[in-house]
């Protein structure tokens, strides 16, 4: 299956993924990663693999909606099938929806439909939960929902920071990303 990933920044689920293929986890290929920070590291990962990268600065566009419609034809000129949000810091409209619908997967940490949006881990400690985790879901248009695919739990321990936590949950990420993948598109 021909994937499309796209990333704003560390990458570092784009890289457990681009691992997985080439463990012969994952049977699959990355066409291309799109991101939209020129200063995101998941951009050197991709050069680093050997991994066609398209920058697509979301400042340089007067809409959502024209900014997802270059999106969408970048996808298809580099003939992607699926598409994995790994770490994608925007929202997307209709347009991109449209264009690959149920064949949009995205990762977010927490359990949702507990705190979505962008602080979640931040949101996690402030509520007190002893249990969070991660969750790799198919994207809808309302953020952070639709249906679940994968999820893992992690304890909140006591001393936790939101860097502590993120990178516990983060663990999990690496772990479930490319499973869910293979759940959901390999063929
Ligand atoms: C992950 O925690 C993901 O759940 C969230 O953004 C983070 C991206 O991490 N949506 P990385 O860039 O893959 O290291």
């Amino acid at each position: 299956v021909k994937l499309g990933i796209m990333a704003s920044g560390n990458g570092s689920n784009f890289e457990v993924v681009a691992q997985a293929i080439e463990d012969g986890k994952l049977n699959a290929q990355i066409q291309v990663l799109i991101y939209n920070n020129p200063s995101a590291k998941a951009a050197v990962r991709a050069k680093n693999r050997g991994v066609e990268s398209v920058l697509l600065n979301h400042r340089d566009y007067p809409s959502r909606e024209e900014f997802d419609r270059q999106i969408v034809q970048t996808l298809h000129q580099y003939e992607v099938e699926w598409v994995i949000m790994a770490g994608w810091m925007r929202l997307v409209s209709q347009v991109l929806i449209d264009a690959f619908p149920n064949k949009m997967i995205n990762i977010h940490p927490s359990l949702l439909p507990s705190f979505k949006g962008v602080r979640a881990v931040e949101q996690a400690l402030e509520a007190g939960v002893k249990i969070t985790g991660c969750t790799v879901h198919l994207l809808c248009l309302e953020m952070d929902s639709g249906p679940i695919l994968m999820q893992a739990a992690v304890p909140v321990l006591p001393d936790d920071t939101p860097e502590t936590l993120h990178g516990r949950i983060q663990v999990q990420e690496h772990r479930i990303l490319p499973l869910a993948i293979a759940l959901a598109a390999q063929k």
